[in-house]
């Protein structure tokens, strides 16, 4: 089996996998599990092993159902909006959310119920009132994917939700990225395929989801 299946097969047990996207694109590796499986220990490894910003991508008609806009489309501010971002043509931020059950909403317990939550939801959006069940803000990005996927942005959102679909699980992943403690610093990718050897994750290229699932 190729590094893809072994990746799918990963998201499908529980396990995570490492998304590098592309050199010339930010430049960054993802931590990426499906939200289903998150638990404590795992939100305990994304704010530890990994060390970026904790998010849930959801699928573009999942966040639609949801009535979560992107960010920028929302918030009427001189900051909010103007195209500069260095490696892409706009951010996929959404919402904050926490689950309504959770107390401050950032202890590794509370997020996890928020991010299992989302993964729940993005399986039975017709069963579910979105605010009935969290509330906004919290201590978890969403982000919500390009409607055509792949087609359109090449973004961890984008490349989490398609190996979701791909490995037949809803559309809902949680990302971090992998930051390096000595020198702040992105981890590079000769260190994270490192790391995801040492841990026994699997560790994919942007190019390759692209070549297999774009
Ligand atoms: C949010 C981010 C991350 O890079 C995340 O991977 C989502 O962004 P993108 O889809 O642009 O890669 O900036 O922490
Ligand atoms: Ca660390
Ligand atoms: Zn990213
Ligand atoms: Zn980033």
């Amino acid at each position: 089996t190729d590094s893809i299946d072994r990746a799918l097969e990963s998201l499908r047990t529980g396990e995570p996998v490492l998304v590098h996207d592309a050199a010339d694109r930010e430049g960054e590796t993802d931590l990426i599990y499906h939200a289903d499986a998150v638990t404590p220990e795992a939100v305990s490894r994304l704010r530890n092993d990994a060390g970026g910003l904790i998010c849930v991508a959801l699928a573009h008609e999942i966040a639609e159902a949801f009535d979560l806009p992107f960010y920028t489309e929302e918030v009427d501010h001189p900051a909010s909006g103007g195209h500069d971002l260095g490696y892409d043509e706009r951010s996929s931020f959404s919402l904050t959310v926490n689950h309504r059950d959770t107390y401050t909403g950032i202890t590794d317990n509370d997020r996890s119920l928020t991010i299992r939550s989302l993964g729940e939801a993005a399986a039975t959006p017709e069963e579910t009132t979105f605010s009935e069940q969290f509330r906004v803000p919290g201590h978890v990005h969403l982000l919500k994917a390009a409607p055509d996927l792949l087609a359109q942005r090449e973004g961890h959102t984008e490349l989490g939700i398609a190996l979701a679909d791909a490995a037949d699980l809803s559309p809902a992943v949680v990302v971090c990225e992998m930051l390096d403690d000595e020198t702040g610093e992105a981890l590079s990718p000769v260190d994270a395929r490192a790391y995801a050897e040492r841990h026994d994750f699997a560790y994919l290229e942007g190019k390759d989801v692209l070549e297999r699932l774009g």
